[in-house]
């Protein structure tokens, strides 16, 4: 059997809190193809604090949010929620739920085949899959940069871009293969302005490439980053974008 690959981040709530704000202040679009109903039974994969999980309860579905941070779990419990600590590479549910939801974690699960497997098994027949992350491109300017700098100061070429953004043929086919009919795949170029800066963003995101410099090297290399990417990601009145793009998806479980 293949492995999960091993998770590449640790997340610090304060941290997420405060530059991933826009994370689930973004997912309207995706939140509104999913169109939880009271009743279903829906599993938000890659919950974090469960910022979407308490919409999703609101709307009136009975939902379970589940993740691999223990720090981002604790938060989401403070909120009354109803989550596990689980690996999306290695979900055990069987036909549970009306529908599984992602946003914004899809791009942090390397073995797309796993993931999407463990949630066509947890899907009843004819349940959907709703999700938005990276798609191809994302980011791509911002990697760019944490790759020149990964390479000035030899860094771990594993650390730089640890994620997956596939393209629209590439999810599609993958959903198709596991049994799923697509309803809705597309890439949704969206700037992004962050409140906090592009240096809140990359010690939040990249934080594991930042890491593996001891200081006063690691502040060196996130100014270096910086340096590289203001021509390109930043106004003239210093005000920061990320070049994202996402993938949206609705697929649904062959009966
Ligand atoms: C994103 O939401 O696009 C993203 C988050 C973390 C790392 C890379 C991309």
């Amino acid at each position: 059997m293949t492995r999960p690959p091993e998770a590449v981040q640790r997340w610090s709530a304060s941290d997420y809190a405060k530059n991933g704000r826009f994370v689930p202040e973004l997912a309207g679009a995706v939140f509104a193809m999913l169109a939880p109903k009271p009743g279903e039974c829906i599993l938000d994969l890659g919950c974090g604090d469960g910022t979407l999980t308490a919409e999703i309860r609101a709307a009136g579905a009975d939902v379970l949010g589940v993740d691999l941070s223990d720090e981002l779990l604790a938060v989401a419990r403070m909120k009354g929620l109803a989550v596990q600590k689980a690996d999306g590479h290695a979900l055990d549910f069987v036909q549970e739920f009306d529908a599984v939801f992602s946003n914004a974690a899809l791009h942090w699960m390397r073995a797309p085949d796993l993931v999407i497997a463990g949630v066509a098994r947890a899907l009843k027949p004819k349940g959907r899959f709703v999700g938005e992350f990276g798609g191809h491109g994302n980011v791509a300017a911002i990697a760019s940069a944490m790759r020149a700098v990964g390479a000035k100061r030899g860094g771990d070429p594993a650390k730089v871009a640890p994620w997956f953004f596939p393209t629209v043929e590439e999810y599609g086919g993958l959903l198709e293969a596991h049994g799923f009919t697509v309803r809705e795949v597309a890439l949704v170029p969206r700037p992004t302005p962050l409140k906090t800066g592009m240096d809140g963003w990359l010690m939040t995101f990249g934080q594991s490439f930042f890491d593996q410099f001891p200081e006063p090297d690691r502040t060196a290399a996130l100014n270096e980053a910086l340096d590289l990417l203001r021509p390109s990601l930043c106004d003239s009145q210093g005000r920061w974008t990320a070049d994202h793009v996402r993938l949206r998806f609705s697929a649904e479980r062959n009966a």
